[in-house]
């Protein structure tokens, strides 16, 4: 393993420090907030908006009234305050502190601070939470961080109830051209080692989920629309938004066409049921 949790940890927290002051009104969330971050061409969903759309239409056709939902590896805690919203009892679990004191400020600037806690700790050890406590489990970029840890699928699984749900969003590897590209763009960006980003989720994990739920659904996105990454810092510009498009209508003919290509996508919606 090349970083230590420790490392992670510091790295993170000083990637989220510049959002401690961030003021209540910036933190409101529910689902009218996130589909507007959703539309809006400066905002830091917007590179990502089909994977975070389909996430979006995913946890709210869940019962989340209902539910205890893990947000693993929370970051700043957006999407498990939205499910807090829709009614759902939430653990934010984060290995940086600093998410953590985030996530929790979001939930009560949100109102909904009793149905949200926060746990600072390493997700490969989560012995703060019974057997099956959670019905649904949400990991957007975070599982590919903790996937190096021996233990930590088997803590994921463990606090999951048979026949509850695993909802992933993420990066998807099986791609050379694009995994090239990302390992130039970490060299380049002088990306720290800290980052924790060695892993990229591909069929070779997703077999591994397989041994540990009965079912695992797959919605990859993206192919010849990763090329939207040039235009990051700029989608508010016109151009830049018709050629992103132009991208991925060229997407649905040719994976319409070639539905083979699809594992050489770049994003994946994975929803696995235990
Ligand atoms: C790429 S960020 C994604 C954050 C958030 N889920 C999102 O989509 O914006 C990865 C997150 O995983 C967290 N993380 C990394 N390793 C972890 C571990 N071992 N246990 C818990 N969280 C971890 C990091 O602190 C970071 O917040």
């Amino acid at each position: 393993m090349s970083i230590t949790a420790d490392q992670e940890r510091n790295f993170y927290d000083s990637a989220y420090a510049a959002h401690l002051n961030t003021p209540d009104h910036a933190l409101r969330t529910n689902r009218d907030s996130i589909r507007r971050d959703l539309t809006d061409a400066r905002g830091a969903f917007y590179e990502r908006r089909r994977l975070y759309g389909a996430v979006l239409q995913q946890l709210l056709s869940e019962p989340l009234a209902n539910y205890s939902v893990l947000d693993y590896g929370c970051g700043l805690g957006e999407w498990g305050v939205l499910m807090a919203t829709e009614g759902a009892r939430v653990a934010l679990v984060d290995l940086s502190s600093v998410a953590i004191e985030i996530g929790l400020r979001r939930a009560a600037a949100n109102g909904v601070a009793g149905r949200v806690r926060g746990f600072a700790i390493d997700a490969a050890d989560l012995s703060s939470f019974q057997d099956g406590e959670f019905d649904l489990i949400y990991a957007s970029a975070a599982l590919h961080h903790t996937l190096k840890y021996p233990h930590a699928l088997d803590e994921l699984v463990r606090v999951l109830r048979p026949g509850g749900k695993l909802i992933l969003a993420e990066t998807y590897g099986n791609n050379p051209i694009l995994n090239g590209l990302r390992k130039l763009r970490w060299l380049l960006s002088r990306q720290p080692d800290e980052a924790g980003e060695e892993i990229i989720l591909s069929d070779r994990e997703l077999d591994l989920l397989r041994r540990y739920f009965q079912r695992v659904d797959m919605k990859p996105m993206n192919l010849l629309a990763m090329a939207k990454r040039l235009g990051r810092g700029r989608f508010h510009l016109p151009l830049v938004r018709a050629a992103v498009g132009s991208l991925e209508f060229a997407d649905r003919v040719l994976l319409g066409v070639l539905p083979g290509l699809r594992r050489y996508c770049g994003e994946v919606l994975v929803i696995a049921i235990r």
